[in-house]
C-alpha cells in the first residue's frame, strides 16, 4: 500500500450513508497515518454550510478543502482561501455585471446570501425550465465576452463561476502542489458539479451508485478504464471503488 490523494464530494457522495461513512473514515484515517494519504473535500458548499455538515456528520479534518464549487481552496486548516488560487480566477471576472444580466430572468431565484461568494453567483433554477433558460442565458452572457462558466447540478442548483474554476481544476492545483501522479489520485462524486473532477484528466474516478442522471449520462458518454461506477451508494460506493482500484485492501 502507498499513499494516494483522496478527493471527494460531500453531499450524497461521502455523506448519505452514516454506517458506511464510519467505516470509510476509519480506513482513511489509518491510511493517512500509516502512508501519508491526503484527504480533500470538494464541495459546492460555502464555508458556513461546510462547517455545519462537518459538525453534524463528524467529518474527518481534511488536508485541504475545496469549497464553493472549486472557487476557494483552503490549506492546512487556514480560514482564508489560498491567494494564489484567487489570482488564477480574478482576470476578467465581473460579478456585478453577471448579476445585472441574471436579474432579468424571473426563473433564476438567488440562493441564500451565505452561498453568494466572491467568485460564485448561485441560483435555484427549476429543472423543467432549465434547458431553455440556460441556453438563452449562455447566449446573452457571451455577448459581453465575460469570464464565466455555468454549472447546473441536481436539477436545481445553478452556479456561475470563472472559466478557470471548477472542482477539477482546483483538485489538480492541489495534486501538483503535493506531487501526486494522476494514477495515485482518486476523485468521487454524484452530480453535475462533480463532472469536472472526472473530466479534467486521468485521475481515477468513482461514480457512486446513487449518482444523479446528469453524471450517469456523462459517464456513459465518456467511458474510460480509469473510471468506475459503483453499485453501492455514498460512502459504501467509495469503499467499493477504492478496493476496485487497489487503493484499499
Ligand atoms: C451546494 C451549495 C450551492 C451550490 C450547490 C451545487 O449546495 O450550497 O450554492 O449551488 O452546492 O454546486
Ligand atoms: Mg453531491
Amino acid at each position: 500500500m502507498t499513499s494516494f490523494l483522496f478527493v471527494t464530494d460531500l453531499d450524497n457522495t461521502l455523506v448519505g450513508d452514516d454506517k458506511a461513512l464510519v467505516e470509510l473514515n476509519d480506513r482513511l484515517q489509518k491510511h493517512r497515518q500509516e502512508y501519508g494519504t491526503k484527504i480533500v473535500y470538494a464541495t459546492g458548499r460555502s464555508p458556513l454550510l461546510y462547517r455545519e455538515l462537518q459538525v453534524e456528520k463528524n467529518l474527518l479534518e481534511p488536508d485541504a478543502l475545496v469549497l464553493s464549487v472549486g472557487t476557494e481552496i483552503y490549506l492546512d486548516g487556514k480560514d482564508t482561501p489560498d491567494a494564489r488560487w484567487s489570482e488564477v480566477l480574478s482576470p476578467g471576472w465581473d460579478r456585478d455585471l453577471i448579476l445585472s444580466i441574471t436579474e432579468k430572468y424571473p426563473e433564476l431565484v438567488l440562493q441564500p446570501e451565505s452561498e453568494q461568494r466572491p467568485f460564485k453567483v448561485s441560483f435555484f433554477l427549476e429543472q423543467a425550465v432549465a434547458p431553455g433558460v440556460l441556453s438563452q442565458l449562455e447566449l446573452e452572457l457571451q455577448k459581453y465576452n465575460l469570464n464565466k462558466k455555468l454549472i447546473y447540478s441536481s436539477g436545481i442548483d445553478l452556479d456561475i463561476v470563472p472559466l478557470s474554476s471548477d472542482k477539477g481544476q482546483a483538485m489538480q492545483f492541489l495534486r501538483h502542489q503535493w506531487k501526486f501522479a494522476a494514477e495515485q489520485t482518486v476523485v468521487c462524486g454524484d452530480s453535475g458539479n462533480d463532472i469536472a473532477l472526472f473530466a479534467v484528466g486521468n485521475e481515477r474516478g468513482i461514480v457512486v451508485g446513487n449518482a444523479r442522471p446528469e453524471l450517469l449520462q456523462w459517464y456513459k458518454d465518456y467511458p474510460a478504464d480509469h473510471r468506475y461506477l459503483a453499485r453501492d451508494f455514498c460512502a459504501g460506493g467509495i469503499l467499493e471503488g477504492l478496493k476496485y482500484f487497489g487503493f484499499l485492501e
